[in-house]
């Protein structure tokens, strides 16, 4: 008893793809009666097994609530969720568990931050975000701007798809209270200065709440070394389950700001006069939590790190050299997003063929891309489509599938144009 589900997860395992691939179930499958590739990653990663039997255990042998029973079953499932819990924070090297706040996703984790600390701004009083990011890093201010007044300043994107850290010094001032950026572009895969950023606006008195749900499955994260004040991600997207993400906040801000939302064991006492709120993390986390999911993301860490992370990394660098270049000879094929410093995220576009069209032809190879706005409507604006096709590699992605994405844009191309 007591977690243990008979895997285990070596750690300093040799990279070796075709042994990773062994690891994730869905990949032995066919689509179409095709070798299924899938490269839609950005959008949500495949599960190892070892995340799968882990959840499949918990629910089936050891589930009960948390935070809530003296028996056995709750005070072991308790354990199971707060180590989960120590993991994060291990592997993003925060000070504390306590600064470690589960919630549904990345998409709650910025809307927490703009719900609470967003509270302390007044009209006038300004964010600074940039022209990529995602809606879930967009519409949140907005609703702030909304209710508050404040004012939304936009950092331009080059036509390489970079930003400039001259614009960034020009738009943040003593003005801007919070900026919030990407880490890493869902759409066109630039890695942004992340530190250069953080040092410019504490600088200026602000405080920066980075989206690193691409960041995460594709940089080491080191949130003392970024000195970022908070880090949000989901777990989806690092092969971990839907429903459970992080904010990661610095304990002084976190103990300054505001519950989010009001509810069980975000309390220490409650009278119909007065609550109390509980300590961090809990004064964040109101109602039972999605609880074998946070340790299947746990788990999924405890996977991802059984690797040399640079290991895995340097494999995702070669994809994208090689699918960048193989790509650009497809006749009439343009690369939005041409950054030196991106990840294995390739958007493209492909003259005579609606990107929708194209994944659809794709699909019948066994090729699974998104096509789309990818959640970034003013991205789109500003690179003048409507929408792109979106290849985005990870762990278990291998060159010939590049090949045989390569050839299915051939095909399709010949279909429809
Ligand atoms: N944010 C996810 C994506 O890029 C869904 O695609």
């Amino acid at each position: 008893m007591g977690g243990d589900v008979g895997y285990t997860v070596d750690t300093n395992r040799d990279f070796d793809v075709v042994q990773v691939r062994k690891d994730f179930p869905i990949l032995e499958r066919k689509m179409h009666d095709e070798p299924l590739v899938f490269l839609d990653s950005a959008a949500s990663s495949q599960k190892p097994d070892y995340v799968i039997q882990k959840m499949v255990h918990y629910y089936s042998q050891e589930y009960s609530n948390v935070h809530r029973g003296v028996y056995w079953l709750s005070d072991n499932l308790t354990n199971c969720y707060e180590q989960s819990r120590e993991t994060v924070k291990k592997f993003i090297n925060a000070n504390s568990s306590q600064e470690i706040i589960f919630t549904r996703g990345a998409t709650e984790a910025i809307n927490l931050v703009a719900a609470s600390l967003g509270q302390t701004l007044k009209a006038g009083d300004e964010v600074c975000i940039t022209e990529l990011e995602h809606h879930s890093n967009i519409v949140p201010w907005q609703m702030l701007r909304q209710r508050s007044g404040i004012i939304i300043k936009v950092v331009p994107v080059s036509e390489k798809g970079e930003i400039s850290l001259s614009d960034v010094e020009r738009l943040i001032s003593s003005k801007t209270k919070i900026v919030a950026v990407s880490h890493v572009s869902n759409v066109l895969g630039t890695i942004l200065p992340i530190k250069e950023i953080c040092a410019i606006a504490h600088k200026n008195g602000a405080v920066v709440l980075v989206d690193g749900c691409q960041g995460i499955v594709h940089q080491q994260v080191d949130v003392k070394d970024l000195d970022c004040d908070f880090y949000a991600f989901s777990s989806h997207k690092i092969y971990g389950p839907t429903g459970c993400g992080i904010l990661y906040g610095k304990r002084e801000l976190l103990e300054l700001m505001p519950p989010y939302q009001g509810g069980g064991d975000m309390i220490s006492n409650v009278t119909f006069e007065h609550t109390d709120w509980a300590e961090l993390p809990a004064k964040f986390e109101a109602g039972t939590p999605a609880i074998v999911e946070g340790i299947g993301l746990g788990a999924a860490i405890d996977y991802f790190s059984s690797y040399n992370i640079e290991d895995v990394f340097g494999h995702e660098q070669k994809i994208l050299d090689y699918a960048t270049t193989r790509l650009s000879s497809i006749k009439g094929l343009r690369i939005i997003g041409e950054s030196d410093t991106k990840v294995a995220v390739i958007s493209f576009v492909v003259d005579g063929t609606h990107p929708h069209d194209l994944a659809t032809v794709l699909d019948r190879s066994g090729v699974c891309v998104r096509a789309g706005h990818h959640c970034a409507q003013p991205l789109m604006d500003k690179f003048g489509v409507i929408a792109t096709v979106r290849s985005s590699f990870a762990i278990y992605n291998t060159l010939e599938e590049v090949d045989a994405l390569v050839s299915s844009i051939e095909k399709a191309r010949d279909i429809l144009c």
